[in-house]
């Protein structure tokens, strides 16, 4: 049936030479694109949620254990990126080892990933807004009938990022400084007020979750073993790494960036392994000031860093964070739009999306139809659905993909031993094969209801395809 074709190696970096986009990023802006969408969401507010619900002051090691799967990840991201540097990267890097189908499959949990995330930041975003600036909640907050604020910030960030790739790296390097300073004030003046107290029991005991007990939020791997619902204790510090989670995703969109940057090979690498490790070191570091300042019961899920200057009596502080996470968001959403452009650029050229997508504005050099529609899809979808709690979704979306990209590592090493390597992942096969287990047990702790969300939006990706994408599948031509 096809299905299972592969595209040869050749093609790709061929097209590296010949491609459409333009050559116009250096190594420091993949940095900045990389903390610019990890840095969001994740540390502003879902650290405080997580050690309030599931961990305690150990979502600190929650942290940890994030890091430790993205690291591996991100290492096995590194050596593809370099080796074989397309704007599809895990997408094309399937195609290349797995399969057409499975390709398809990842390019659209990728979209799922991006184009979600952007809409539940957008979300966030509005709100943050109307908190610093006093803006009406009726167009602004979570009970706005539409979201107004949610749809400006799109419709801004989607001329940006149609503008063209340099712009888009300029305002996203602005935008990153910004947060990069908001997180050090925050290490650097919330170290005074740590309490040890507020940090010990670190690992709060595991309790029954009595009345909360709800099976569809209860994690996969809880259900399947049939065990009680619980909080706290070690299975809540795992519970709440899968969340927290979602504040590593994203770096992968640097991936993304192989035919847009002047040395790939070298530039990749550095921007993937060195974005991650800044915002690991930030994340570890704020989550332990943040439970050090506030007991962890007494956190506020609402904006807990803010909240915990407040309590201490530093407001300008406080203001600072809400500034700092307003710009955080919006870099967040700025490269998430990129990305989209990206990765529907590379499905429409193999012809598993209508071709025209894939087409790139002559001057401007970007993709523009792509990203346009990506954008206004995200916009309807922010405008009208309360979507903030879909961030597990966008957890699994990157974890599926990471566990393929793992896999794709020794796959293409025995395809290809003679490939160019600038990088190469240490001890393969073990490692990639570690790094797709861990990414597979985190994704077992995330629950129930987000897999079957996940599951639906694989069905209907599947259907799309045999519907259109093997039909016109450039390969069937050749
Ligand atoms: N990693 C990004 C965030 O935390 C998506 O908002």
């Amino acid at each position: 049936m096809g299905i299972m074709r592969t595209m040869d190696v050749d093609t790709v970096l061929k097209r590296q030479e010949t491609g459409d986009l333009k050559r116009r990023l250096r190594g420091r802006d993949l940095v900045g694109f990389g903390v610019g969408i990890i840095i969001g969401t994740g540390i502003f507010t879902l650290a405080g949620v997580e050690a309030k619900t599931h961990a305690g002051p150990a979502v600190t090691l929650s942290f940890v254990i994030g890091a430790v799967v993205a690291g591996l990840a991100a290492l096995c991201y590194a050596e593809l990126a370099s080796s074989v540097p397309t704007a599809g990267s895990a997408y094309t890097y399937a195609f290349a080892t797995l399969g057409e189908v499975f390709a398809w499959i990842i390019g659209w949990d990728l979209l799922l990933e991006f184009a979600l995330g952007a809409a539940v930041v957008s979300r966030g975003w509005s709100g943050y807004l109307a908190n610093l600036l006093g803006l009406p909640p009726q167009w602004f907050g979570e009970e706005a009938t539409i979201n107004v604020g949610a749809v400006l910030i799109i419709g801004v960030l989607t001329v940006v990022a149609v503008a063209g790739i340099k712009q888009s790296a300029l305002f996203t390097n602005a935008l990153v400084v910004v947060k990069v300073a908001v997180c050090l004030l925050i290490l650097g003046i919330g170290v005074f007020f740590v309490k040890s107290s507020n940090l010990t029991p670190f690992i709060p005991p595991s309790r029954p979750a009595g009345e909360d007990a709800d099976v569809l939020h209860q994690p996969v791997v809880e259900a399947g073993l049939g065990l009680e619902q619980s909080a706290f204790g070690i299975a809540g510090v795992l519970t709440a790494a899968a969340i927290v989670f979602f504040a590593y995703t994203g770096f992968e969109a640097l991936a993304n960036l192989g035919e847009e940057t002047r040395n790939p090979r070298k530039d990749l690498r550095v921007g993937i392994l060195g974005a991650l490790g800044i915002c690991a070191l930030l994340y570890i570091g704020v989550s332990l000031v943040l439970t050090g300042m506030v007991p962890f019961t007494e956190i506020d899920e609402g904006a807990p860093l803010a909240d915990a200057f407040d309590s201490v009596g530093m407001h300008w502080i406080s203001a600072l964070i809400s500034l700092g996470a307003v710009t955080g968001l919006t870099s967040v959403m700025m490269v998430e739009l990129v990305t989209i452009g990206r990765i529907g650029f590379a499905m429409g050229r193999d012809g598993l999306l209508p071709k025209k997508l894939g087409t790139v504005h002559p001057r401007w050099g970007t993709p523009h139809r792509v990203t346009i529609i990506g954008a206004v899809l995200i916009a309807l979808l922010a405008a009208f659905v309360p979507i903030t709690e879909l961030s597990d979704m966008v957890s699994i979306g990157a974890l599926s993909a990471m566990i393929i990209v793992a896999i794709a590592v020794p796959v293409l090493r025995r395809k290809r031993p003679d490939l160019q390597r600038p990088f190469t992942v240490p001890f393969s096969p073990v490692l990639p094969v570690v790094a797709a287990l861990a990414c597979l047990y985190l994704m077992l702790n995330l629950d129930v209801l987000t897999w079957l969300r996940f599951a639906a939006w694989l069905a209907l990706g599947l259907l799309i395809y045999f519907l259109y994408g093997r039909r016109h599948s450039r390969l069937r031509e050749s």
